[in-house]
């Protein structure tokens, strides 16, 4: 295939569908990729380093909570640049590539649009193209690589072997499926339709046993899977570090970000990183931070203490609550420490 110097034209599935419950109660009414990541949807994000980097139309797969997507985007103007692809039932990961690739005559990208990364898109596109890949995997290296996918890799980038999350003494390497792919259109027509297909335990390794040239090219930079409440705190964790290049919202006050319309009562204490959205109310004698992330409006109660824990809008923290390693969903109302409400993740 032809050598392009740099990605143009070219098409991104984005794999949204799945039930998000590691994430629960929080996922239970938001697609996972709509939790807010340092105070926006974590699809905006995802689509505008995307368009950054040259992608020019998204097919985003949905199930599972896709009405809040469709709002989302609704009367936006981007119905060119993002559509909606419906599963009335999981398709699995394979099966929703092949709903909503059919008809592509060039490779494409793919993303678990729960991945957050800095992989270099056209880097990955190119090495695609070059090695005639019928799929090329993304990879980042991982301490622990029994949660994830984890290939043997051939010393010239083709991988010998994909295994879905293996007993971690069974691991083949510490280098894992980073969840971003370039898929040739040949291999949509192995994917068989009708039912649930997962890539990762049926189509990658099936290609593989049929000789099919799969392989992996090790991105660099940042990634982390958002997914977990751990992945999802340590992402936070990273970006308020400086780690994760995502930009952060507000202007740099007392070692945070601070929004519009603050209010920071008498005694309070802001303990660096912190970022306070827009119309925060911090009580008097809290201490917010260090590592704590506030959406838009919130309210946090007199002496309340926040530590590693990311408040979504509108949410009220209560007089004397102390939070660490926490995540407070949308207007959730924590009333005492070892409230457990809907919406309402405490010490997770
Ligand atoms: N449309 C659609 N339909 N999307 C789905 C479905 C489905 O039936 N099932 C899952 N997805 C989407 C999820 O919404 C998510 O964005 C993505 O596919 C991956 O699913 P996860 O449930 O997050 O998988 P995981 O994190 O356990 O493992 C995957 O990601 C790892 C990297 O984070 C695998 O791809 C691993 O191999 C990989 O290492
Ligand atoms: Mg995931």
């Amino acid at each position: 295939p032809p050598v392009r110097e740099e990605v143009s034209l070219v098409d991104a599935v984005f794999l949204a569908g799945g039930q998000g419950t590691r994430l629960h109660p929080l996922t239970e009414t938001l697609p996972k990729p709509m939790v807010p990541v340092a105070n926006q949807p974590w699809l905006d994000r995802l689509a505008s380093g995307c368009r950054a980097q040259g992608v020019t139309r998204i097919l985003c797969t949905a199930c599972h909570r896709w009405e809040v997507i469709r709002d989302h985007f609704h009367g936006r103007g981007l119905d060119e640049w993002i559509s909606l692809i419906l599963e009335a039932e999981p398709l699995g990961t394979g099966g929703a590539i092949r709903n909503a690739a059919m008809g592509l005559k060039e490779p494409f990208l793919v993303f678990n649009a729960d991945v957050v990364s800095s992989a270099d898109l056209a880097a990955l596109y190119r090495f695609h193209l070059e090695k005639g890949a019928a799929v090329t995997i993304a990879l980042t290296p991982v301490s622990d690589p029994s949660p994830y996918g984890v290939v043997d890799l051939a010393p010239d980038g083709r991988i010998r072997r994909f295994v879905e999350k293996p007993r971690r003494e069974e691991a083949p390497s510490n280098y894992i499926n980073a969840g971003i792919y370039v898929f040739d259109p040949r291999v949509l027509s192995v994917i068989p339709g009708g039912r649930a297909v997962s890539v990762e335990r049926e189509t990658f390794p099936g290609l593989i046993e049929a000789g099919l040239p799969v392989y992996g090219f090790p991105v660099v930079g940042y990634w982390n899977d958002l997914g977990t409440p751990a992945g999802y705190l340590q992402v936070h964790r990273d970006i308020l570090q400086g780690r994760a290049t995502i930009p952060l919202l507000g202007v740099r006050q007392g070692g945070g970000w601070v929004g519009e319309g603050v209010t920071v009562e008498r005694g309070a204490r802001l303990v660096p990183p912190f970022v306070l959205g827009d119309g925060c109310r911090v009580g008097k004698a809290a201490q917010v931070g260090p590592w704590a992330v506030l959406g838009p409006r919130v309210r946090v109660g007199e002496r309340a203490r926040l530590q590693d824990t990311v408040v979504w809008a509108d949410a009220i923290v209560g007089d004397g609550v102390s939070l660490d390693r926490a995540v407070v969903g949308y207007g959730a109302v924590v009333e005492d420490e070892r409230t457990a409400a809907v919406g309402v993740m405490v010490r997770c």
